[in-house]
């Protein structure tokens, strides 16, 4: 059994998994999704392969002119149901696990051998529709970084993607009072407006994150930028990917695809199919996909449909790599190994693999704490029966409330000098001295090599710098709070087909979570800055007491042992599988998002993102999603 980590998560999901929170009501099936592969076409100018965050996005964009068809082929069905639409407490698509992939990662030995379950969304919208609805940026160093990899005029830089941000969200701002009450700022030259994927405030907050927001006051060097989307590191407000109007989950499949398949006839989808494999002719040109129903145990019945101009791959970061491998694009060596004939040795195709780190950070409990807590309002047995009430009735009257508030809303995204003033450089050194090959899997390709090479100085860099951010506390505004996410590990995990069955067994999922010693050394600063925020600033008013590992835990050993034990090495940000880098640094697709080595094929998803940005990943997704359709319409 795979399992799930997830302290901040924790009460809500052991006291809720398998119950469904709302009214339970069904929806019809949209009538333009086709169920049955005999009613597909036999050619489409474009295949999309994975109808969730970032291929909704593209198709709608790549239909919207009325010159070209498409074909979105998605594993998972479409729903509409209360557990993907309500946005109370962020994460309730997770309470119906028909919603998502849920199986094991490879047992992680730096983990006391744990395994992890790998959590992707798997419904039409894919993780977009089960997300924590959280809506960050990043800064900008992250966007530079990654043009830098290519040139110093790389068209994916902060500037090259600022546009897309703007094109990608449309901004509310916060009610004036709310803004007022928790002293919430935003810059609305950040956003734009003409989206249908919506980002939003709540009209409620708990009253305890001025507090916590406050304490970061006290902490030297903390910034204070207007909101995410400055791209500066600091202590900020962010909106969340809710449509304020009904106070619904906003994501992909509402925003891009709902009432537009019906009416685009250029435009199908087919959901409840699995696609296997891209066939290729003599040229190396992606012809065609190969696909199944969902359901299936062998390839008898399977189906082929031919794509014209171009077949993208939008599967995710963790099924994205396994079918480009089956599909003979990957390290020859393992594909190889599965009798699957090589059309490229592509080494890059699943390495590079990274998540945020989760549970890294100590949990404090406060023993003065005179607000009502996040759980008192949990209607899943917990809760204060009378606050549930009290805010259900709210809800049902002018969707007003806390139940308007999903994951939530602030925290501070810091850089690491400020984390550990004292030892940042240190650490930084020991890790830019570091050989490159030493802590990557044994027998990888040189160019992965080359590539983790140049990842290391530029990320040694990110360790020494002001301008970018390490460390991440979301507030939750409750107690007790323990929400510390790694924004950046420098370990490199690998997401491989299972050579014993590449086509029906879910891929090897290894996040190598603290194979790089340097990742200890952050954590264990991390431990010890969680401390002084709640111990040396006003939150010591609240009686703050260390729960978790405990103040008797002081020295590295006992914090490392306290993380190996607890640390998640996913909050559900999978990226990097098909990295965009150059091909000599392990790439897998170039600055077009073009794969390496063959014609007509693709990847848009967050699987292309060479490293993880210091924000959580749907906003990124998306913009890259934006980005991706106007260059495949460029060259079409
Ligand atoms: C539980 C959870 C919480 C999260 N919370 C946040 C948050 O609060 N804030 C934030 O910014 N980010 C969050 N994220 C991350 C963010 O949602 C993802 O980074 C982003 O949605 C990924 O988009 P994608 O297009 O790459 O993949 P996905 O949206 O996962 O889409 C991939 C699609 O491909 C389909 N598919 C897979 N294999 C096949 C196949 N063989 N054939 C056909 N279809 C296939 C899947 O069913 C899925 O629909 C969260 C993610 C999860 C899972
Ligand atoms: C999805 O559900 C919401 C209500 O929860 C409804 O407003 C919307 O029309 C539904 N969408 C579709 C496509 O059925
Ligand atoms: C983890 O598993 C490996 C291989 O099975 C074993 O050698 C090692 O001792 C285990 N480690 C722990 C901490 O159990
Ligand atoms: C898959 O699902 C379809 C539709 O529900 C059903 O008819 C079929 O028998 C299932 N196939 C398998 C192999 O379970
Ligand atoms: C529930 O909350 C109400 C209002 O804050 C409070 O008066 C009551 O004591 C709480 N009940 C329990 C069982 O904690
Ligand atoms: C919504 O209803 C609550 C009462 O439950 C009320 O206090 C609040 O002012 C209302 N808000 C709006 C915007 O109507
Ligand atoms: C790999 O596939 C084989 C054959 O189906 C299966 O027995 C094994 O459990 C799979 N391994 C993993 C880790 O899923
Ligand atoms: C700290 O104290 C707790 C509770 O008394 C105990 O369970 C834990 O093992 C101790 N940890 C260390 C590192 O001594």
């Amino acid at each position: 059994m795979a399992r799930l980590s997830l302290p901040a998560l924790g009460l809500l999901l052991s006291a809720t998994l398998g119950l469904v929170f709302g009214r339970g009501t069904s929806f019809p099936a949209h009538s333009a999704i086709l169920t049955r592969g005999a009613d597909v076409d036999a050619e489409y100018d474009y295949i999309i392969v994975g109808g969730g965050t970032a291929g909704l996005t593209v198709a709608d964009r790549l239909t919207e002119n009325g010159r070209y068809s498409v074909l979105v082929i998605e594993y998972g069905p479409f729903k509409n149901d209360s557990s993907i639409t309500t946005v109370a407490f962020g994460f309730q698509g997770l309470l119906d696990v028909t919603n998502y992939f849920n199986f094991p990662s490879q047992p992680q030995v730096n983990l006391n051998n744990r395994s992890i379950g790998v959590i992707v969304g798997g419904v039409l919208g894919g993780s977009s529709a089960i997300n924590g609805m959280q809506v960050m940026r990043g800064q900008k160093e992250d966007y530079d970084r990654w043009g830098s990899y290519f040139s110093a005029r790389s068209p994916w830089s902060w500037d090259g993607l600022l546009p897309y941000f703007k094109k990608a969200w449309h901004f509310h701002p916060p009610t004036a009072q709310l803004a007022r009450d928790f002293d919430i700022k935003y810059d609305a030259r950040y956003w734009g407006t003409t989206s249908n994927i919506h980002a939003s405030f709540p009209t409620y907050q708990y009253p305890f994150l001025k507090e916590e927001m406050a304490a970061f006051k006290e902490i030297p060097g903390v910034e204070f930028p207007p909101d995410s989307g400055a791209g500066r590191p600091g202590a900020f407000w962010w909106p969340a990917s809710v449509d304020p109007g009904p106070v619904l989950r906003s994501f992909s499949r509402p925003g891009h695809w709902d009432g537009i398949s019906s009416t685009r006839r250029n435009y199908h989808t087919i959901t409840e199919h699995k696609v296997l494999k891209v066939l290729f002719d003599r040229t190396k040109r992606a012809t065609s996909v190969v696909y199944v129903p969902s359901n299936a145990t062998s390839q008898a019945g399977a189906r082929t449909v031919k794509a014209r101009k171009e077949i993208i791959l939008s599967a995710g970061t963790i099924h994205t790599p396994q079918i480009l491998q089956r599909s003979g694009v990957g390290p020859k060596s393992l594909l190889r190994g599965a009798g699957i004939d090589v059309i490229v040795d592509l080494p890059g195709v699943g390495s590079n693999f990274q998540d945020h780190a989760f549970s890294v950070g100590a949990t404090f409990q406060l023993n003065n704490f005179p607000f009502p807590k996040v759980e008192d309002l949990y209607p899943f047995g917990t809760g204060n029966a009378t606050l549930i009430a009290a805010a259900e009735a709210q809800f049902a009257l002018n969707r007003t409330g806390p139940l308007s508030v999903a994951s939530g809303n602030a925290g501070a995204f810091l850089p690491f000098p400020v984390i550990a003033p004292t030892t940042y450089r240190a650490i930084a050194d020991r890790y830019e001295a570091q050989s490159a090959a030493a802590y990557l899997p044994a027998g990888s390709d040189p160019t992965v090599i080359a590539g983790y090479a140049a990842q290391k100085k530029a990320l040694a860099k990110l360790l020494r710098s002001r301008d970018a951010s390490v460390y991440n506390f979301f507030a939750r505004g409750t107690t007790p709070e323990s929400s510390i996410v790694h924004l950046h590990p420098l370990s490199r995990g690998t997401v491989l087909f299972n050579v014993s069955d590449p086509f029906f067994s879910e891929p090897l999922v290894d996040y190598r979570a603290l194979s790089n010693p340097a990742d200890l050394d952050i954590l264990v600063e991390f431990t010890k800055f969680t401390r002084k925020y709640w111990l040396e600033t006003r939150l010591r008013n609240w009686a703050p007491e260390e729960v978790i590992p405990g103040a008797n835990a002081t020295t590295p050993a006992a914090i490392i042992a306290y993380i190996k034990e607890n640390l998640n090495p996913s909050v559900f940000h999978p990226i990097g599988t098909s990295a965009m880098m150059p091909l000599s640094l392990g790439g897998v697709v170039d600055e077009t998002l073009q794969v390496y080595g063959v014609k007509g094929l693709s990847v848009v998803d967050a699987s292309v993102m060479p490293e993880l940005p210091g924000a959580y990943t749907q906003q990124t997704t998306y913009a890259i999603a934006e980005k991706g359709a106007d260059l495949i319409k460029a060259r079409s």
